[in-house]
């Protein structure tokens, strides 16, 4: 059975392009494959995180996660840091990884044009750490958003580069994986690209956002004066709602209001109050077990405490693999 690794970072509440771009699949997947989902608290150290928020990320993320579905009888669900075994790999590949490289990924250039005053080197190496979580457990299926398509040819690129290097057939492969065809990108609110935190809690839906708030959003979210001449093109800030439409509703319901803005008849804020309206349904199942597993601390415990010891038996089995491929060995 194919081996399937994926996480997201702890850097607060999931949104819903952390759902559609990753959770979703996972959900779907662990029926599958054998599955291992992490919540990846060691790469949100990039942005330093205080103690306390790092801690209450991480429990939101595993409350989340189980919330939207996974299932800790199907997949093994672990804290990234509860596996040092990933930072001891990631050692031993970044040897192998080039300045060059990294410096040209995209994720980033983005992040030391928006953050210009914290390019530290865990965000350089960030793909490394990346490759090793999957590498780690031999996954070769990633379910991602279409962001962290690079990653996963650099990821490819590592594995390789230490399979010449020390001449063996040890590593495999991993490619990202979607139930669609392609990707996913799921735009943000303000109509500025992708949605992400980094934009701002305007721009993005949560999982836990109570109904009135996701109205609210929605409703806040800024169209135009609306089309002029029929069948236009659509402006990003107008496309965007067209495109999350397209995530949570009906067919019919989309084409209904595509006619609309091809005949110049669209009204927005009908438009925005059906978008509120099935964006709260698509969620509301997630919405209401976030609660109920939030005051579940023995429940929560008990996750974590069965999927670090699975992590930790497929990562000591790799580390122990690398270590005598690498030529580490002990001399007493
Ligand atoms: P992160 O934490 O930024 O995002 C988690 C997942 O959510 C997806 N995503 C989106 N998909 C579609 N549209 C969006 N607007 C959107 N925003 C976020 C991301 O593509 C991602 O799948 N590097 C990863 C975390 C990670 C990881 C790994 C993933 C660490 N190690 C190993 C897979 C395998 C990240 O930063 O994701």
């Amino acid at each position: 059975m194919e081996t399937v690794v994926s996480g997201i970072r702890s850097t607060g509440k999931l949104h819903l392009g952390n759902y559609y771009g990753a959770l979703r699949n996972f959900v779907k997947m662990q029926n599958e494959y054998n599955c291992f989902f992490f919540i990846a608290d060691l790469h949100s150290l990039t942005t330093h995180p205080t103690p306390q928020d790092l801690n209450t990320t991480v429990r939101q993320v595993v409350v989340e996660y189980l919330a939207s579905g996974l299932d800790p009888e199907k997949s093994t669900i672990y804290v990234q840091s509860d596996v040092p075994e990933v930072a001891e790999l990631y050692l031993y590949m970044n040897m192998n990884a080039y300045l060059g490289e990294l410096e040209r990924a995209t994720a980033f250039k983005d992040k030391v044009r928006s953050n210009p005053d914290n390019v530290n080197a865990g965000l350089l190496t960030y793909p490394v750490l990346m490759a090793c979580d999957i590498l780690l457990h031999h996954g070769t299926k990633v379910p991602v958003g279409k962001d962290q398509e690079q990653h996963l040819e650099m990821t490819r690129t590592f594995g390789n580069r230490f399979n010449r290097l020390y001449e063996v057939d040890y590593f495999k492969e991993a490619f990202a994986f979607s139930y669609n065809d392609k990707l996913v990108k799921i735009p943000g609110l303000s109509g500025q690209g992708k949605m992400g935190k980094s934009n701002g809690d305007a721009d993005c839906i949560y999982l836990s956002d109570a109904e009135a708030t996701v109205k609210k959003k929605i409703m806040r979210a800024v169209t135009d004066s609306g089309p002029t001449s029929p069948n236009q093109s659509k402006p990003e800030s107008i496309q965007n709602l067209f495109d999350l439409m397209k995530v949570v509703s009906s067919e019919d319901t989309l084409a209904h209001f595509e006619s609309l803005y091809n005949t110049c008849e669209i009204r927005y804020g009908d438009f925005k109050k059906q978008l509120a309206e099935d964006m709260i349904l698509a969620t509301q199942e997630v919405r209401s077990r976030i609660d109920d597993i939030n005051r579940d601390e023995e429940y929560i415990k008990k996750v974590l405490q069965r999927g670090a010891e699975k992590a930790q038996a497929s990562a000591s089995k790799t580390l122990r693999e690398v270590r005598e491929i690498i030529g580490l060995k002990k001399l007493y």
